[in-house]
C-alpha cells in the first residue's frame, strides 16, 4: 500500500498491431484508469503515463501480412487505439508512441549507459537464419514443436500452448514463419543482459516485496527458481531502435530493452522541466500496470535494467491481472474472437460505463475470468438500472414531486447521522481496497451504498407519510440527496460517465473524495426533475453481438481440408477400440496424463495431451479409440506407445472420441 509523496502510474505500451478489446481493458487500463482516478480525486500528485509499443517482430509480422510498411501500421493502429481509448474514458495524462524520435533518443541513451558500464557481454552465436527471406530469424519469426508440450506451433519466444517462454533453440523440428523453409544456423554477435549474474540483486529486490499479489509473485519465484539465464537485448532486425555503436549494424534494439523505457520517455514528453523527480526520488512510486504475459518484463528485466543504470527507483509493485476469456473460449485477434472497443462504442453509443462497470465487476484479478453477453446484459438490467439507476431517480422524481426540485430545509438534529457514519465507513473500505489494488471488491463496496440508499427509502417510506408528518419527510429527502451526491463521488473512479451525469442533474461541480459522508448539497438548491441514467438493455441486442461474435469467428475457426490421400495411406493407419485401465497425471506436466490401455492385443503406456480437460478419474475405464501403430516417442521421461484420438476444435477445445456402443476391445476402426 503506497502512501508516498507522488505516483507514476503506466498501463503496458499495446502493440501498434491491432485494435483494443475487452482482454485489454479488463488486463490493465481499467484498473489503471480507476487506481489514478481515485488518487486524483484524493488531491495526490499522480501521473498516468501509456502509449503504443511500435517496435518488435509483431508489428513487422504484421506489416508483411497486410503488405504495408511497419510504419503505415504503426500510424493506423496507433489512431484508431488512442481514439478508442479517448472515447471509453481511460484518462492518460500522455499517449505516447514509442517511434517518435525522443524515445529513440532515450532508450538509445539508457543502452549506452549500460554499454559504457561494461553491462552487457558480447556473445557471438549461431542464430537460425531464413536464406531465402536473407533474415535471422527471432522470436515469432520462427515456429516449432514446444520442447514441454509438445504444440506444433510454438513461437521461438514462447508456447502459446503451454505458457513457457522459449528461445528459438529450444524448439524441435524449426520452421521459419516467412518462407516456411527449415532455417540453418548463422553466426552473428548480440549484446545480452547478464541476468545469471544479476539474479541475486532481484532476488533481494522481489523478496522484500510483501504486498504484490500472489500471482505475480507466483510468476517471479518459477522463474528465478529456474534459474535466470543471459538475454539478448539486441536483435537482427531492421525496424526499431538502431544499435548506438559500432560493430552493431543492422541491429535494433531487443523490444523489450525499449518497450519500458518508453514509460521514462512518455513521462519526459509530459513534462520536461518535471520528469525526473517521478523516476528518480524515493518519494515516488512507480506502479505498472500490465496483464500476466509482460509480467516477468517488469519485474525482472526492467528492474535489472534500472539497477544497472542506477538514476532511477524501481517498481514499487506490478499489480498484474490474468487473463480474461469470452464465452466461455480465449480472446483471440487471429480466431477474431474478441469484442473490440471501437465496434462496442459504435453498437452502444454513450455506454461506456455500463461496459466498464462490467469488466470491473469480473476483473481477473486472481485468475482467469470470462465476459459473456448475456452476464453483460444481466447486469446492467439488474444492478445497474435497478439499483443505482432506480435509487437515484426515485430520489429526483421525489424532491420534484413533494419539493419542487428544491433541497429542503432541515434543521440539523434531523440529519441522519447513522447514515452518514455508514457512508464514511463505505468510503474508507472503498479506499483501502482500491490502495490494495482489490478493484473487484471496492466495486461491490460502491454499489452498497446505492442499496443503502435504497434501503433507507423503502425504511421510512416517506410517499406514506407525507400528509402527516411533511417535516419528516423534509428530512428524509434532504438526507436521501445527501446520499445521492455522494455517490456522485464515490462512483468517479467506478463509472465516470455516470459521476458526471449524476452531478449534471445535481446542479453541482466536482467535489474532492474527502467530501464523502458530510453534507454536501445546501438548502434551496435546485436539482433537475428526473435522473435518467442506465436504461435496460433488451435480449435483441444481445443476440445480436451473440450473432456478430460467432460469424465473424466461423470462416476463420474451421481447418481447412488437407491435401487429398489414396485408399492406400488410409490403410496404412492402424485404429483400434480400447479401454483405460489406468490413469495418472505426469509429474510436472500441466498438459499430460499417462494412461495404460487394453487394446486387445495387449496392454500398454500412452501418454495424451488432455489432463486440461479430463482428470485421470473422468478417463478411467472408459472405452477410446487409439492409433496403435504409431512409432513410439518419448516424453517426459516415458515412452508413448500410441496414440488417443481426439477432436480438436482449434480453439484448444479437445473432446475424447469413443465407440457409440459397447464393442469389444481390439475392433479395428476403419
Ligand atoms: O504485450 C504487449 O502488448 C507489450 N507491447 C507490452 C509492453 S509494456 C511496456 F514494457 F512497454
Ligand atoms: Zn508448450
Amino acid at each position: 500500500m503506497s502512501q508516498k509523496k507522488r505516483h507514476l502510474v503506466t498501463a503496458a505500451l499495446i502493440y501498434a498491431n491491432g485494435p483494443i478489446h475487452i482482454g485489454h481493458l479488463a488486463g490493465c487500463y481499467i484498473p489503471s484508469d480507476l487506481y489514478v482516478r481515485f488518487l486524483r480525486l484524493k488531491g495526490e500528485d499522480v501521473k498516468f503515463i501509456s502509449g503504443t509499443d511500435e517496435h518488435g517482430v509483431p508489428i513487422t509480422i504484421k506489416a508483411r501480412d497486410e503488405k504495408k510498411s511497419p510504419q503505415e501500421v504503426v500510424d493506423y493502429y496507433y489512431n484508431l487505439i488512442n481514439d478508442s481509448f479517448n472515447e471509453f474514458g481511460i484518462s492518460f495524462d500522455i499517449f505516447s508512441r514509442t517511434s517518435r524520435k525522443i524515445h529513440h533518443k532515450t532508450s538509445s541513451d539508457f543502452f549506452l549507459n549500460l554499454y559504457d558500464k561494461k553491462t552487457f557481454k558480447e556473445i557471438t552465436s549461431s542464430q537460425y537464419y531464413d536464406e531465402k527471406e536473407n533474415q535471422f530469424l527471432s522470436d515469432r519469426y520462427i515456429i516449432g514443436k514446444c520442447p514441454t508440450c509438445d504444440n506444433e506451433n510454438a513461437y521461438g519466444d514462447q508456447c502459446e500452448s503451454c505458457g513457457k517462454t522459449l528461445s528459438p533453440m529450444d524448439l524441435k523440428n524449426p520452421k521459419s514463419t516467412l518462407s516456411g523453409n527449415t532455417p540453418v544456423l548463422k553466426e552473428t554477435k548480440n549484446w545480452y543482459l547478464p541476468m545469471d549474474k544479476l539474479q541475486g540483486n532481484i532476488e533481494k529486490y522481489i523478496n522484500a516485496k510483501k504486498d504484490w499479489k500472489s500471482n505475480v509473485i507466483g510468476q517471479c519465484k518459477s522463474w528465478l527458481n529456474d534459474g535466470l539465464k543471459p538475454r539478448a537485448m539486441t536483435r537482427d532486425l531492421d525496424w526499431g531502435v538502431k544499435v548506438p555503436i559500432k560493430g552493431a549494424e543492422g541491429k535494433v534494439l531487443y523490444v523489450w530493452f525499449d518497450a519500458p523505457i518508453g514509460y521514462i520517455t512518455a513521462t519526459k514528453e509530459l513534462d520536461p522541466d518535471n520528469w525526473e523527480k517521478y523516476w528518480k526520488d524515493e518519494e515516488s512510486s512507480l506502479v505498472h500496470f500490465i496483464g500476466k504475459d509482460n509480467i516477468v518484463f517488469h519485474t525482472i528485466i526492467f528492474p535489472m535494467m534500472l539497477m544497472e543504470h542506477g538514476d532511477y527507483i524501481l517498481p514499487e509493485n506490478v499489480p498484474a491481472n490474468e487473463f480474461m476469456n469470452l464465452e466461455g473460449k480465449k480472446i483471440s485477434t487471429s480466431r477474431n474472437w474478441a469484442v473490440w472497443l471501437h465496434e462496442y462504442l459504435k453498437d452502444f453509443p454513450n455506454m461506456q460505463d455500463e461496459l466498464r462497470y462490467c469488466l470491473i465487476t469480473n476483473l481477473p484479478e486472481n485468475k482467469d475470468s470470462d465476459f459473456s453477453w448475456k452476464d453483460f446484459q444481466q447486469k446492467n438490467n439488474n444492478e445497474l438500472v435497478a439499483i443505482l439507476g432506480n435509487y437515484v431517480n426515485r430520489v429526483f422524481v421525489l424532491c420534484d414531486k413533494f419539493f419542487n426540485k428544491k433541497v429542503p430545509k432541515i434543521s440539523s438534529i434531523e440529519i441522519d447521522k447513522q447514515i452518514f457514519s455508514e457512508l464514511e465507513n463505505i468510503k474508507e473500505k472503498i479506499e483501502s481496497s482500491i490502495r490494495a489494488y482489490k478493484f473487484r471488491e471496492a466495486m461491490s463496496y460502491m454499489i452498497d451504498v446505492a442499496r443503502l440508499g435504497n434501503k433507507y427509502l423503502t425504511d421510512t417510506e416517506p410517499w406514506k407519510i407525507f400528509k402527516d408528518d411533511p417535516d419528516r419527510v423534509k428530512a428524509i429527502i434532504h438526507n436521501s440527496i445527501q446520499i445521492v451526491a455522494n455517490i456522485s463521488i464515490l462512483c468517479e473512479p467506478f463509472l465516470p460517465f455516470t459521476s458526471k451525469k449524476i452531478k449534471g442533474h445535481l446542479n453541482i461541480s466536482d467535489l474532492s473524495w474527502d467530501s464523502v459522508g458530510s453534507n454536501i448539497m445546501p438548502t434551496d438548491h435546485i436539482i433537475s426533475g428526473k435522473a435518467h441514467i442506465f436504461s435496460k438493455i433488451e435480449d435483441q441486442l444481445i443476440e445480436d453481438q451473440i450473432k456478430k461474435l460467432k460469424l465473424s469467428n466461423e470462416n476463420n475457426n474451421v481447418m481447412p481440408q488437407k491435401n487429398t490421400i489414396e485408399f492406400d495411406d488410409f490403410t496404412k493407419v492402424d485404429i483400434r477400440v480400447g479401454t483405460v485401465i489406468e490413469a495418472e497425471n505426469v509429474p510436472k506436466s500441466d498438459k499430460l496424463l499417462k494412461l495404460k490401455v487394453d487394446t486387445g492385443l495387449d496392454q500398454r503406456t500412452i501418454l495424451s495431451g488432455i489432463s486440461k480437460y479430463y482428470s485421470p478419474d473422468d478417463i478411467l475405464n472408459k472405452k477410446v479409440m487409439v492409433l496403435i501403430n504409431l512409432k513410439p516417442r518419448k516424453m517426459m521421461g516415458f515412452e508413448s506407445q500410441g496414440m488417443l484420438l481426439l477432436a480438436d476444435d482449434s480453439d484448444g477445445n479437445l473432446s475424447l472420441m469413443q465407440p457409440d456402443s459397447d464393442i469389444s476391445d481390439g475392433s479395428i476402426v476403419a
